[in-house]
């Protein structure tokens, strides 16, 4: 009998503090004319002081595990996506899983830039597919707020901090995760960089005088690399399922610059509808963006049972990363209201009015 890889469930988590173009405007030389016509980003939200990569993480998860009926310690193992850990060691996934009380859980982080989630999935649909694990939670999140500097209006307009996390379930049902492409050449590497804190170049006095621990952007190369590998590894995954682009009912793109999303999907041929945006309200969340592009789309009614979705992500390194996914789930095992998070169905604003 074929095991299959299903998602069984799904949830995200966003900090509640809304940081708006117009209050950049007060900190760089930028202005919200300049960030909606270059990126489509209007806001994007920033961890409160108490908020960690972790603390993102388990309330995403908790949500997934959740809609799943999954109990912390049925799960197996913990594949967490992400570029701002809380710290260089240990892994993030190893607090995440003391924190939720995923006592029988494996885990491990995967570095793979904003291509993380994806390339999570593809991880996780391995270690299903091969028996060795039945319930594997995969998290994409971001606290990139800790990472940007204040002062270089090239890169801190673009970024924001969100979890999302959904459980990857063994199943004899048909469906679930089909075909996939992942994708990474070095030659980039500048392109998206923290030069310092790592081995190639220790944190020193100077290197955090020079703010060489936040993250430095070549934007343009970025961009001309985004538009021609996304469409690349769009259509190489589609291959690996069996499938053309006709076939696919959704696409949940990573959310970096809507212009790139409208670019590939000219490439693609695909039509602007089947294509979930949200980078309005969130910025690029990196690792996050996908999961939460995802879990918005299934509140929003855009994904069924039956449906084929399609998620491309891109990031530093270069990588890229491509997955297809007949959803099985039944949407409204989640009560998710179109973007808003949500506790166990409920949605946040109730939940922060009932512990008043
Ligand atoms: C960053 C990006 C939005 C810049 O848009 P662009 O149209 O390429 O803009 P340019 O790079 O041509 O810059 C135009 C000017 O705007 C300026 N500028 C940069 N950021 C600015 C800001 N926040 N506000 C106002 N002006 C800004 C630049 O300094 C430049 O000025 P100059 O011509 O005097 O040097 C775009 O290159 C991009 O989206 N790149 C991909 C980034 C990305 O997706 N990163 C994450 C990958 S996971």
């Amino acid at each position: 009998m074929t095991t299959n890889a299903l998602i069984t469930g799904w949830g995200m988590y966003v900090p509640s503090r809304v940081m708006t173009n117009d209050d950049l405007a007060k900190i760089v030389d930028t202005s919200d004319e300049w960030i909606v016509s270059r990126t489509g980003i209007h806001e994007r939200r920033i961890a409160a002081d108490d908020e960690t990569t972790t603390t993102l993480s388990v309330n995403a998860s908790r949500d997934a595990l959740a809609v799943a009926g999954v109990e912390p310690g049925e799960v197996d193992l913990i594949v967490l996506g992400t570029c701002s850990p809380d710290y260089p060691l240990p892994a993030t996934s190893t607090t995440v899983a003391r924190d939720l009380g995923a006592t029988n859980a494996a885990a491990f982080d995967l570095q793979a830039a904003c291509s993380g989630f994806v390339y999570a999935m593809a991880t996780a649909n391995a270690f299903v597919r091969s028996g060795m694990y039945r319930n594997v939670l995969v998290i994409g999140v971001e606290v990139l707020s800790r990472f940007m500097n204040w002062k270089d209006r090239n890169t801190c307009v673009l970024f924001g901090d969100g979890a999302g996390a959904v459980l990857v379930q063994a199943s004899d049902r048909p469906g679930g995760m089909s075909g996939f492409h992942l994708f990474a050449d070095g030659t980039g590497f500048e392109g998206i960089i923290v030069p310092a804190g790592g081995s190639a170049c220790p944190a020193t006095p100077q290197t955090v005088a020079d703010g060489l621990h936040t993250v430095h952007m070549a934007g343009r190369d970025v961009y001309k690399y985004a538009t021609r590998q996304l469409a690349e590894s769009a259509l190489a995954a589609v291959r690996d399922a069996g499938l053309t682009m006709d076939d696919i009912d959704q696409f949940v793109f990573h959310q970096a610059n809507l212009r790139i999303i409208e670019n590939v999907a000219k490439q693609l041929d695909m039509p602007m509808e089947k294509t979930y945006i949200n980078i309005e309200k969130y910025g690029n969340t990196s690792a996050a963006s996908v999961p939460m592009a995802l879990v918005e789309a299934v509140a929003a009614g855009r994904i069924k049972p039956g449906d084929q979705v399609l998620m491309v992500a891109f990031g530093a390194g270069f990588t890229a990363a491509a997955a297809v996914v007949e959803w099985t789930a039944d949407p409204a095992r989640a009560f998710l209201a179109p973007g808003s998070q949500t506790r166990l169905g409920r949605p946040q604003r109730q939940l922060e009015e009932a512990a008043v």
